[in-house]
């Protein structure tokens, strides 16, 4: 019912609980590639466990701590981003995204955690935003960089992997960065 236009192409929608088929399909065609990256918690594999997914970002919506926005590239739901805690009394929250290999590249999830990012500072008072990567995950760093977060440290070898244990990159962005940067300063897009 509700839609941010991003692009011509692209538009932010609420990725609701009865969205769970289309995020089932997405999923599908995302799945080798967001494995690697992601909490398997996160990559359901039936429609049960898709909707179950979305339901518990539903209910951190209605809670207040967290949220999930699907991004629909000329109509096809292909990725989205999320705040995958939110604790507005801290003032902490951690941001997150995924696209599928067919939309990735496009240049269409910066504007879309730019989006987020910025109503978390904006209108919810947020002081520090997080992004958590897998300190292999060379397109997400790239990505966090290029939103204008830095590297704060990383938590070696935190939990085990496919390939070894994983190396945990922290970044942030603190509000008074975010609202200083020119990339923070306005939602625009390319
Ligand atoms: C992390 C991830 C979301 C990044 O996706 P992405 O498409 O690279 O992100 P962006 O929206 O910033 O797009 C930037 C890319 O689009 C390109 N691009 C094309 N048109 C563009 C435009 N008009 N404006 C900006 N960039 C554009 C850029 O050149 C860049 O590609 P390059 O790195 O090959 O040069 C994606 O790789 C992914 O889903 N990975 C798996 C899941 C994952 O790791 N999630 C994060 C967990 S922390």
């Amino acid at each position: 019912m509700f839609a941010l236009p991003l692009t011509e192409d692209v538009e932010l929608r609420p990725l609701d609980p009865w969205r769970a088929e289309e995020f089932l399909a997405n999923l599908d065609r995302a799945r080798e590639h967001i494995q690697p990256w992601v909490a398997s918690s996160f990559v359901a594999t039936d429609l049960p466990s898709a909707r179950a997914v979305l339901q518990r970002y539903a209910d951190r919506w209605a809670s207040d701590s967290g949220g999930i926005w699907g991004l629909w590239w000329r109509g096809t739901l292909v990725g989205g981003v999320m705040f995958v805690s939110f604790d507005a009394t801290l003032g902490v929250c951690e941001v997150g995204c995924w696209v599928e290999p067919a939309a990735q590249g496009r240049g269409i999830v910066a504007p879309a955690v730019r989006r987020i990012i910025d109503w978390a500072v904006r209108e919810r008072g947020i002081q520090r935003v997080e992004w958590r990567t897998s300190a292999d995950n060379t397109r997400s760093k790239a990505l966090a960089g290029r939103l204008g977060l830095r590297l704060d440290g990383t938590l070696r070898q935190l939990y085990p992997g496919p390939r070894g244990r994983i190396d945990l990159e922290v970044w942030s962005v603190l509000a008074d960065e975010w609202l200083a940067a020119p990339t923070g300063s306005s939602p625009t897009v390319h």
